[in-house]
């Protein structure tokens, strides 16, 4: 499993400031690899699971409230998706703490595929209606 390698043109969706907080979980989330490949313990994975749960309810704030303001005809299902992903996160953080070997690995081809998955389709899409509705 290797880490996430951010690519700019590909993963961008025309906006800077979710561009820039995109690669921000990309760097968090490369982070928990890191430290689930040098055999961390428990107590610093949590931590940095942490982080990544905090900085996704920031970002998943930032997109709604910007979604709400330029009355985004997809809100809600956007906004479903991403309170789905809050779900499973907190899911983990459980079985994590439970010292299930297998869950930091499951954690983070979760969090990469669930990630791209969502960038690529959702947020690109909002990425377009921003821009298609800039007044
Ligand atoms: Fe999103
Ligand atoms: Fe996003």
């Amino acid at each position: 499993m290797s880490f996430i390698k951010w690519h700019p043109v590909l993963y961008s969706i025309n906006n800077t400031e979710f561009d820039n907080h995109h690669q921000k979980l990309v760097d968090i989330i490369n982070k928990f690899h890191k430290a689930m490949m040098e055999g961390k313990g428990v107590d610093s994975l949590e931590q940095i699971f942490f982080e990544l749960k905090n900085y996704t309810n920031f970002h998943f704030k930032a997109e709604e409230e910007k979604m709400l303001a330029i009355n985004y005809p997809f809100y809600e299902s956007h906004k479903k998706e991403h309170d789905k992903l809050i779900a499973r996160m907190e899911e983990l953080s459980v079985r994590a703490k439970t010292g299930e070997k297998l869950v930091s690995i499951d954690t983070f081809k979760f969090l990469k595929d669930w990630l791209f998955t969502h960038i690529s389709r959702v947020d690109k899409q909002m990425g377009e209606y921003i821009i298609n509705n800039k007044t």
